[in-house]
């Protein structure tokens, strides 16, 4: 590991939720190339694996497994095989999630709640089991994965809804558990090309609308995660918790 030693994360063990793609997978090898082992957990299980095996070629530490973060037993999975298998639980990072558009008034309940399963009680599943790992074992370091949409209005109501939730949920359990040593903090990226934009990117006039609300005048990269998570799992946080990390071009400036 080079670079300043807060940032050292070598002999770290943790997961990564929707780390067979975008953000997750950027996340996933990042934290490996910085010297942590790392579960890339997805419901996909070949990009899952496709993703760990990516990281051991690069003589990093990883393994996968094929979960679904909406369902309690297989997070309860999720955090005893990384457990076992890696040996402990530094840092989870609870970033699965998928976006659904539509007009409020069209949504049907089942697809309100499909989303909200994955988007906010995923997260909270995830936070809940490895919460309770690390209250019994000294602590650790949780970061979900948030969304500018949970701030400003820009996307589907259950998805800008259950992100909101993320960032509140986020602060509710940084407090409840700091005198734990468990650090709960989230991150809300803006327009990132990802597997979630790309069916959207097609049309033209949406990437140019992105780009005309983003000051910095580009799109993001899944790459341009990878400091702020690689910030809030490190001992570099260590003053750190229940904040909401923006990662967004300065979209939310205006
Ligand atoms: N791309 C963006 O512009 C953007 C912006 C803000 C927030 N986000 C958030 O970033 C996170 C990652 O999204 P992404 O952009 O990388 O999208 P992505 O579609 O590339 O990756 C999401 C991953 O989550 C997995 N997944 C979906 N449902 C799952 C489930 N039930 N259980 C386990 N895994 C599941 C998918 O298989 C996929 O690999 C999401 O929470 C998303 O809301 C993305």
């Amino acid at each position: 590991m080079s670079g300043h030693s807060v940032f050292d994360v070598s002999g770290k063990r943790g997961y990564v939720t929707g780390g067979g793609s975008g953000l997750g997978r950027a996340i996933a090898l990042g934290m490996a190339e910085a010297g942590a082992a790392v579960m890339v957990s997805d419901i996909n299980q070949e990009a899952a694996r496709e993703v760990a095996e990516e990281i051991r070629v690069q003589h990093g530490e990883a393994r996968s497994l094929a979960i679904d973060v909406s369902q309690k037993d297989q997070v309860e999975k999720l955090i005893q095989t990384t457990t076992e298998e890696l040996g402990g639980l530094d840092f989870a990072f609870n970033n699965a999630g998928i976006l659904k558009l539509g007009k409020p008034e069209d949504i049907s309940q089942s697809d309100w709640q499909e989303e909200l399963n994955i988007d906010l009680t995923g997260v909270f599943l995830c936070c809940q089991t490895a919460g309770r790992y690390m209250i019994d074992h000294g602590g650790g370091k949780i970061v979900n994965t948030a969304s500018i949409s949970g701030l400003v209005v820009n996307s589907g109501l259950t998805y800008s809804t259950a992100k909101a939730g993320v960032i509140q949920l986020t602060r509710v359990l940084a407090m409840r558990w700091a005198r734990h040593g468990v650090y709960v903090n989230c991150f809300s990226p803006g327009y990132i090309r990802t597997g979630m934009t790309a069916p959207h990117l097609t049309r033209p006039e949406v990437e140019k609308e992105m780009l005309r609300q983003t000051p910095l005048r580009r799109l993001g990269e899944p790459r341009d995660l990878v400091g702020a998570a690689l910030f809030l799992a490190s001992p570099a946080s260590d003053f750190v918790t229940g904040q909401n990390i923006i990662v967004d071009g300065g979209v939310t400036l205006t």
